[in-house]
């Protein structure tokens, strides 16, 4: 059996079968690091480790459902088996879904709850204490923008990614003492799959905001969370976006974003005016 020093210390990317994880393991890798890339399609993930590799890195693969209740022990002892343990976590596994809560069908609304907030938290309490124990590593959570305010129309998701952001910065000053960082970046719009499959790229809000690159997002994303930093807001418009939030009341922030992220399909109470397409 391996002992736990003669394991190797890997950077694991959750999400790194496509948009910003995928480009946080490209980054990661350029620094010569062991990366293992977790996500559901195998194909996807096959070209993620080529990539990495072409930047320099060691490409390890696993696909797992992140929704399985056993993913956090299997993925544990995946690494194992290959002699590595998890020096860096890389949390960017996430969905949204853009719709009115009552008319959005439960279970997959319920489901950004297991993948943003319990997947997240149950991989970070898996690894967290040995990066403390060893006194390195740290953990990066993909948040969002949308985590500054709650979000009318996208509810799930404004408020999977407001704990993202509560979480992170609650970890990061628990752990800050012992060498280890905890980072939450939080970006506006990113131009992924993530906009059209969440639909929220046909809301007026999203159709306004510039998007970022993928590759922009995870530099700014490593460097910071290579300084230590708690919070990452990369890019002007996303500070700007977050200031916004921050110091507007929340019942104008409500108003503003339901307006701006309502289609006229959504359900609307009687004798109100007509909404936004
Ligand atoms: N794009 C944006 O505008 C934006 C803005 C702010 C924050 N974010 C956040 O950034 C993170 C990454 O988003 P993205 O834009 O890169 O999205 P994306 O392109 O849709 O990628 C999502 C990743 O999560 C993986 N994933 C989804 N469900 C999974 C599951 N059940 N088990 C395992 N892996 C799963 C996907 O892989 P498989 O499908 O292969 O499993 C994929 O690799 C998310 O947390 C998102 O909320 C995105």
């Amino acid at each position: 059996m391996t002992s736990s020093s003669e394991l190797r210390s890997a950077v694991v990317v959750l999400g790194a079968s496509r948009g910003i994880g995928r480009a946080i393991a490209r980054v990661a890798a350029r620094e010569r690091n062991i990366i293992v890339l977790v996500a559901r399609s195998p194909e996807e993930l096959a070209a993620a480790a080529t990539e990495v590799e072409t930047a320099g890195g060691e490409a390890f693969t696993i696909a797992l459902d992140l929704l399985a209740s056993d993913a956090s022990s299997r993925l544990e002892a995946f690494l194992t088996a290959n002699g590595l343990t998890c020096g860096v976590l890389v949390n960017s596994a996430g969905y949204g879904l853009r719709g009115a809560a009552t008319s959005l069908p439960a279970d997959d609304q319920l489901g950004i709850i297991d993948l943003n907030i319990r997947a997240l938290a149950d991989m970070t309490l898996r690894f967290l204490p040995g990066m403390v124990a060893r006194r390195s590593g740290g953990v990066l959570n993909l948040g969002s923008v949308a985590g500054f305010t709650p979000g009318p129309y996208m509810a799930f998701y404004y408020a999977s990614k407001s704990f993202v952001r509560s979480f992170s910065a609650a970890l990061h000053e628990e752990v800050r003492g012992f060498g280890v960082t905890v980072t939450c970046v939080a970006p506006g719009p990113v131009s992924t799959d993530f906009l059209e499959k969440s639909g929220a790229n046909r809301a007026a809000l999203f159709k306004v905001l510039p998007k970022l690159d993928a590759d922009y997002v995870a530099e700014r994303a490593w460097r910071g969370f290579k300084s230590g930093r708690r919070l990452v807001v990369p890019g002007i418009s996303a500070k700007l976006t977050a200031f916004i939030a921050t110091v507007l009341p929340t019942a104008a922030a409500v108003r503003l974003i339901g307006r701006v992220q309502r289609r006229s399909r959504d359900p609307r109470p009687h004798g109100s005016g007509s909404g936004i397409s």
